[in-house]
């Protein structure tokens, strides 16, 4: 364990810092595993993360020392399975109010969690959940947010964007970790007294393009259509041509316009 300097009760209080591993999420997953009970709100950070993981089996890249790649700890235990979905909800909210502290430009999440400013993809969430029963026993919660890197490879060129990219200066990435681990606490609170539909409405008030036309695809159609509203469940829900349709995770994706 590390000393750190972060204004919060318990996330970020028991800190690991590595300078290099393959992937924090399953660093972490080992470390709970191997060495029970983990209290809850370690934090896992790395430097260079050489393996690291997206959603939906995609790699997550990242230059080395320039970025925010952490793992957070969390027992959710108090929290019905046909809910888990508000996991994403709380830190899709943490992430976006932190980064707002930053920025100027609106942070925007991208269903169901990117973290987006100016159209483009800023960071990434991945969430792990281990059950016991029907029991949630713990959640593995993977931050990965582009800080200080400059330039991106030709591939992102168009889709990614660094703080650096907006400011034009280098932030110190502790500061930014101090201020998504506060507003986790704020949000996971809320969670734990049952704030849901509070909860709901402030990510749907943060969701790109909501009640916006825009373009999306399903296989090879692309379409336009209105996102209307997200499931408690997660599902989006889209009005198309006036009819409503909902949407799984990877069943849709959003083409990018700009
Ligand atoms: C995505 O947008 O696809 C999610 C990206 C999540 C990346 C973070 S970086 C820290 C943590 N460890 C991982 O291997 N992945 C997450």
């Amino acid at each position: 364990m590390q000393n750190n300097t972060f204004s919060t009760l318990f996330v970020g209080q028991n800190l690991i810092k590595l300078k290099e591993v393959d992937s924090t999420n399953n660093f972490l997953k080992n470390l709970a595993s191997n060495s029970e009970p983990l209290p809850e709100g370690t934090v896992i950070m790395a430097d260079n993360q050489f393996a690291g993981r997206g959603q939906q089996n995609s790699v997550w890249q990242t230059e080395p020392g320039k970025n925010i790649s952490t793992s957070i700890y969390l027992k959710p235990s108090f929290l019905a399975l046909n809910k888990q979905f508000y996991l994403n909800i709380i830190v899709s909210l943490a992430v976006s109010d932190a980064l707002k502290e930053f920025v100027s430009s609106e942070v925007n999440v991208k269903w169901p969690n990117d973290i987006y400013i100016n159209g483009k993809k800023l960071g990434g969430i991945l969430i792990e959940n281990t059950l016991t029963g029907s029991v949630l026993k713990s959640s593995v919660v993977g931050i990965g947010l582009n800080i200080n890197q400059q330039s991106f490879s030709s591939g992102l060129l168009t889709k990614a964007t660094s703080l650096y990219q907006i400011l034009h200066k280098d932030v110190d990435l502790e500061s930014v970790l101090d201020k998504i681990f506060v507003y986790m606490e704020k949000y996971y609170l809320n969670l734990k007294t049952g704030k849901y539909s509070i909860l709901l409405s402030a990510y749907l008030q943060k969701l790109l393009y909501y009640k916006q036309k825009s373009f999306y695809q399903q296989g090879d159609q692309i379409f336009e259509g209105i996102i209307e509203g997200v499931e408690e469940s997660g599902h989006l829900i889209m009005s198309i041509d006036k009819e409503m349709k909902m949407f799984n995770f990877k069943e849709i994706e959003f083409i990018h316009t700009k």
